[in-house]
């Protein structure tokens, strides 16, 4: 069976989490060192969050999440200001796309694939950053795991994809920067890429990717 569908996670695979930080980094002077560690740790509080309330079901959506996030790592970083924060979560909805986004995704749906998005974020979190990027009208699904209310890597989130583009797993390339959401996926079912644009090792998960590409331009060739 062969692919008619690709499926991309977003924060990170198409939008650049870090771009937050680095853009009021640019001109916050108490940014200007500590940026790249608010960003990383920023992250990495998100995606902790995200699994422990998945694990206890105690589940609040990733506008929510995100926020609580930012505060933990301000408070690490020694960083008090209010209009700092409000910044840094404004800047969260219009993130960066890679440079290839566009144009790839563009010529993947040229040549006749379906594509969507699944991804933790928010609806509203989704279409502002879509729009933001220009790149709204090329998926055929954003689809966010608030249906479920429950996140990545849970099964119900991945199940979401036949259920809005009708496409068998067997049917769906998915494709995501991160390696636990990766594993993941590959468990549901589908094929998968990722995207290891640090040049990471593998996450050492039940479940290896299928393909492995440095950037997004490599997809046309893994699916040709
Ligand atoms: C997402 C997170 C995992 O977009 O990056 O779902």
């Amino acid at each position: 069976m062969s692919v008619t569908t690709l499926v991309f996670d977003a924060y990170g695979t198409l939008f650049d989490v870090t771009a937050a930080a680095r853009r009021a980094g640019a001109d916050t002077p108490a940014l200007a060192q500590v940026w790249p560690t608010l960003a990383g740790e920023w992250r990495r509080k998100q995606l902790e969050y995200t699994w422990l309330r998945a694990i206890t079901g105690a589940h609040a959506d990733f506008a929510a999440v995100t926020a609580d996030a930012l505060d933990w790592a301000m408070e690490a970083a020694g960083l008090s200001d209010p209009a700092l924060r409000a910044r840094l979560l404004a800047l969260y909805d219009e993130l960066d796309p890679f440079p290839e986004t566009a144009e790839v995704l563009g010529h993947l749906k040229d040549s006749g694939f379906r594509l969507g998005i699944l991804s933790n974020g928010t609806p509203a979190m989704l279409a502002a950053a879509t729009r933001a990027a220009g790149i709204t009208g090329l998926f055929d699904a954003v689809l966010s795991v608030e249906e479920v209310r429950i996140y990545k890597p849970h099964a119900s989130v991945y199940a979401l994809v036949e259920r809005h583009l009708g496409a068998s797993p067997q049917q769906v390339l998915f494709v995501s920067s991160n390696g636990w959401d990766i594993a993941g996926a590959a468990r549901f079912g589908f094929r998968t890429a990722w995207v290891n644009r640090a040049g990471l090792p593998v996450d050492r998960l039940p479940q290896r990717p299928m393909h492995e590409i440095p950037d997004l331009t490599h997809l046309p060739r893994l699916i040709a």
